[in-house]
């Protein structure tokens, strides 16, 4: 596997400027949902590292599912409109304050799919908590409720994000050079 430093254009955000904001976010969920609780839902797998910080900093009484979603044409670096379920929630949400975790919005096909999906299941609310907004990207309009950072139309990897499903582990969030990345195998 390449080494990230090879294709590292640069570190767009950092660790503790990531942490900073998402303390901050977490703070103002607990505010606005005071007096609730709160049921997470991660989509896998790029917001698992979101999630698990933002967790921390929520002080309300949470719970937490998963679900998992994949654009049809695997593999592609752009979504195609058309979104799958591939892994369903475990738990009803009907009735619940839902908080939709979610590590990137791009084209925004990805969330709209998925809040679609979800009203359909009658929660009590449902909102969206999403760490980077590619603003100049969207193709179709979806409410942001939560934003970590508007980036710039440029593709990135680390804290979640994989570039073929490498580097998920890295504490940062980077912009890639191109033509210096060599794809595994
Ligand atoms: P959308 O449906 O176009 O909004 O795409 C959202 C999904 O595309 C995200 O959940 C990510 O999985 C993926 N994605 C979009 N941009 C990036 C990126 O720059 N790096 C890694 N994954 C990305
Ligand atoms: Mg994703």
């Amino acid at each position: 596997m390449q080494d990230y430093h090879e294709f590292l254009e640069e570190v767009l955000i950092d660790e503790q400027t990531l942490q900073r904001r998402i303390a901050e976010l977490g703070e103002q969920i607990s505010q606005e949902y005071r007096g609730k609780d709160i049921h997470l839902i991660c989509i896998l797998r790029g917001g698992m590292l979101f999630l698990a910080d933002l967790m921390r900093c929520i002080t309300v009484p949470l719970t937490v599912d998963f679900m998992a979603v994949s654009s049809y044409g695997a593999g592609a670096r752009q979504s195609t409109g058309h979104v799958r379920i591939t892994l369903d929630l475990q738990t009803s949400i009907i009735d619940r304050d839902v908080l939709l975790v979610e590590d990137i919005v791009d084209s925004g096909y990805t969330i709209a799919s998925v809040l679609e999906f979800l009203e359909t299941r009658r929660p009590r609310s449902l909102r969206v908590c999403a760490l980077l907004d590619k603003a100049g990207r969207r193709e179709i309009d979806v409410p942001i409720h939560y934003c970590g950072f508007v980036i710039p139309d440029k593709f990135v990897f680390g804290y979640g994000l994989d570039m073929d499903e490498y580097y998920r582990n890295l504490p940062f969030i980077g912009t890639v050079a191109p033509q210096r990345y060599q794809p595994p195998g």
